[in-house]
């Protein structure tokens, strides 16, 4: 084996890979952190209290206002169960990207689990109910309740609970096929539910393709 062509090659791809990741991924990006805590407040205040559904609708409208064809117009069908990190959920595909995604993510009868390492910062904006999140150090659980926002940074971890209901809204920006491993190991490894592994594919790469067509990597 010659070690100084290797070294050669692993550092031309280490150079690759430093300048996607610093110059390239963050232009890539479309969605603002603030516009969608704007829009999720001004929902959360004028859509009818306790009904969930109407705030999916008046969301995902207001999403569609100012990222048009990015997002995918709400239904009800187009929901898939999601099992990661041993937590249990259910999520609605709005937009899915190489470099982002946005989703519909909660439960609504509560679950608990590892947020996953990932190379993605991540949004979790909060609809309904309360999102606990135990940091590392911190005996006291931190509580996230409808309107506030929950940062994880990438590469950060936590365990996290939703105690009951719970829903949010979440956008992750960052390299997102590289988060699809741990949003697919728990079904392959626990629940074998190779329904919703299928429909999952399918709704991920269709995401993902209308946005490349669309010229949004
Ligand atoms: C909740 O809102 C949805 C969507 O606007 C509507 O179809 C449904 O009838 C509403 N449910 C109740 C109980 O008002």
């Amino acid at each position: 084996m010659n070690y100084f062509k290797l070294s050669i090659i692993l550092g031309v791809v280490l150079s690759v890979y430093y300048y996607l990741d610093t110059y390239v991924l963050p232009t890539l990006y479309i969605f603002d952190t603030e516009v969608l805590h704007g829009i999720v407040k001004e929902s959360i205040a004028v859509a009818p209290p306790e009904n969930t559904t109407a705030l999916f609708y008046e969301i995902n409208s207001r999403l569609r206002d100012v990222y048009g064809d990015n997002i995918t117009p709400y239904n009800t069908e187009d929901w898939m169960f999601n099992n990661a990190g041993n937590a249990m959920g259910s999520m609605f595909i709005h937009h899915a990207s190489i470099s982002e995604y946005l989703i519909f993510f909660g439960t609504a009868i509560g679950t608990e689990g590892h947020t996953g390492v990932h190379m993605a910062n991540d949004y979790f904006y909060i609809l309904k109910g309360e999102q606990w999140v135990h940091d590392l150090g911190d005996p006291d659980p931190i509580i996230y309740k409808p309107g506030d926002l929950h940062v994880l940074k990438r590469g950060s971890v936590q365990q996290y609970s939703m105690p009951t209901t719970c829903f949010a809204l979440e956008l992750a920006q960052g390299w997102i096929p590289a988060m699809l491993p741990f949003g697919f190991a728990d079904t392959v490894f626990s629940t074998l539910d190779f329904g919703t592994f299928a429909k999952t594919v399918y709704f991920t790469a269709k995401r993902m393709t209308e946005s490349m067509l669309r010229g949004k990597f």
